[in-house]
């Protein structure tokens, strides 16, 4: 049985949370692609674990990519082999030189790959087919002529947030910070709905992201993105600290420990 879109999403989805230090791109590369399937399964967890952290209003939309690595049960051996095959063939690509650089702000790679994963049935059904690059760019270009900080932008079509990226892009262009914008967006499809997520952060779209799955064509879908993320908002300030800091504090020890381990080992054998 293939593997779900969301494993290999979720593998390049957490690579390109990582912003090497500048001038290590191929030195960050070189050790991932030496990490071994536990550290590997160690380093994405890490990385989910801060993107929730970081964004715990984005958690229930993320939770498709996340939900592999920071779900209840564990993933099976041989799922992680393949993640790790998946994070090499992204590694040897380059897409650290692509989204570990501010260049990520021009780039939506989820969606060629979404919709590459996906069976061409399903696709069609789905009626996904994402806007290229270049025609989002001229459309956001008309449509934010006259836009002003702290006004909603709303996609309710979604998809993995091509049409955001570029009404981002045309925004900084334009003097204005996406951050200072309110996000409104949804979709159908879930895993969507995860990419959009992760692109939200990719692209700095700031802390105002109401992103929810759903259909559209219900008068009442803005509502209940607003009220979803104000609700897991309220959650995550009465969780704060415990639970996600000892996690994230856990892990940063256990791979501050491995790294300085084989640091040693490589300085003793030279
Ligand atoms: C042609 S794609 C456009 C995606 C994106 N706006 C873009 O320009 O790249 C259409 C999207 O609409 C979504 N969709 C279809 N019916 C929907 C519905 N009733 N409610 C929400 N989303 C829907 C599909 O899942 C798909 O992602």
């Amino acid at each position: 049985m293939p593997a779900p879109p969301q494993i290999p999403l979720s593998v390049v989805a957490a690579l390109a949370l990582i912003t090497p230090p500048s001038g290590e791109l191929s030195a960050t590369a070189d050790l991932i692609t030496e990490l071994d399937t536990e550290r590997f399964y160690g380093m994405v967890r890490l990385q989910w674990t801060i993107f929730v952290r970081a964004r715990p209003d984005l958690l229930p939309a993320a939770w498709p990519l996340l939900q592999p690595w920071l779900g209840a049960d564990r993933p099976d051996q041989a799922m992680i082999v393949a993640a790790r095959r998946v994070a090499h063939a992204a590694l040897d690509a380059g897409q650290l030189h692509l989204t570990g650089t501010p260049r990520r702000r021009d780039t939506d790679v989820f969606g060629p790959l979404l919709v590459a994963l996906r069976a061409d049935g399903a696709r069609v059904t789905a009626g996904q087919f994402y806007t290229p690059g270049p025609i989002a760019d001229v459309l956001a270009a008309g449509l934010t002529t006259c836009a002003q900080p702290g006004q909603t932008v709303i996609d309710p079509a979604i998809g993995t947030g091509g049409l955001f990226r570029a009404a981002a892009q045309t925004l900084r262009a334009g003097g204005i910070d996406p951050a200072s914008m309110v996000w409104i967006d949804a979709d159908i499809d879930a895993v969507a709905v995860a990419c959009a997520a992760v692109n939200a952060v990719l692209w700095e779209l700031g802390p105002t992201v109401a992103l929810v799955v759903g259909d559209t064509l219900t008068d009442d879908w803005q509502t209940v993105a607003i009220a979803q993320r104000r609700e897991i908002l309220q959650i995550a300030d009465r969780l704060h600290g415990a639970a996600f800091a000892a996690d994230v504090l856990g892990t940063v020890a256990r791979l501050v420990d491995a790294a300085s381990t084989a640091r040693a080992g490589r300085a003793r054998r030279t």
